[in-house]
């Protein structure tokens, strides 16, 4: 069987002598979009900073297509918690930002950047400041720019959280539609029970209380495709303990 696209095994993670989570083995197959749920403080971005060689974890090994990138940035794209656009540039700009940092030619930049402006449905919008989008466009140039990290694996940090119930639902299904497209393999965050069951074919469940001494792990995982929306749905409130 093929290696998955990307795959964590038995991670354990922490912030200098402060214990985050343990023995954290996930993947995501190649054009899968696949979830990770879990409450606030558990360690869901530390666990992508590792993910996407920002910090080495204390153990275990991160592979992307069986190759060993434990601690390497740059190999997967990464979609920070907050990934603002910058005010005082414009959407173009920002949307070419990943390459310009790469050494890409200013121009040639803007052209591969705007080239994209329709397929992520901000055309019109190129010569923009971010301050004159609405949230889900923000949030749309924003995916735009971490598409153009240029990598086909994808860790979306809480892409959705701060956009309106309805835009939500929108720009998630859009999302779904995109990684299919492009031919991405997603790894996408949520504290979203049913976002994570609308948006991924498997969710994982990651759970602790690292503040309290309770050291975090993958409590479960849920086959959304193979059991259902309704019998995933309380699978993972059962794994959350809110059912
Ligand atoms: N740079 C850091 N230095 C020290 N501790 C940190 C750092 N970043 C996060 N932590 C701690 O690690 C734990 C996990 O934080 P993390 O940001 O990964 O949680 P999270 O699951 O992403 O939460 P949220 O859903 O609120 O975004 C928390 O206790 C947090 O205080
Ligand atoms: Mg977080």
């Amino acid at each position: 069987m093929a290696a998955p696209a990307l795959e964590a095994q038995n991670l354990m993670l922490s912030w200098g002598d402060f214990a985050v989570a343990e023995g954290v083995s996930v993947h995501v197959d190649e054009g899968e979009l696949a979830c990770i749920v879990g409450r606030s403080g558990c360690g869901k971005t530390t666990l992508f900073h590792a993910l996407a060689g920002l910090e080495k974890p204390a153990d275990g090994r991160v592979l992307l297509r069986g190759e060993d990138i434990t601690g390497v940035p740059g190999r997967v794209s990464y979609m920070l918690q907050k990934d603002l656009l910058l005010p005082s540039r414009s959407i173009l700009d920002n949307a070419a930002l990943p390459l310009i940092v790469r050494g890409v030619d200013r121009d040639a930049a803007r052209a591969k950047a705007g080239a994209l402006f329709a397929t992520f449905g901000l055309e019109g919008t190129e010569d923009l400041w971010p301050a004159q989008l609405s949230g889900g466009m923000r949030q749309r140039a924003a995916l735009l720019r971490t598409y153009l990290m240029d990598n086909d694996v994808v860790l979306l940090d809480e892409p959705f959280s701060a956009l309106d119930a309805i835009t939500r639902v929108e720009l998630r299904r859009w999302f779904a539609g995109m990684v299919r497209e492009l031919g991405l393999s997603a790894l996408v965050i949520t504290h979203d029970v049913d976002e994570a069951i609308n948006l991924g074919s498997r969710v994982y469940v990651f759970d602790g209380m690292p503040r309290k001494g309770i050291v975090s792990r993958i409590v479960g995982e849920v086959d959304v495709r193979g059991e259902g929306p309704a019998a995933a749905k309380a699978a993972l409130e059962g794994y959350l303990g809110l059912s």
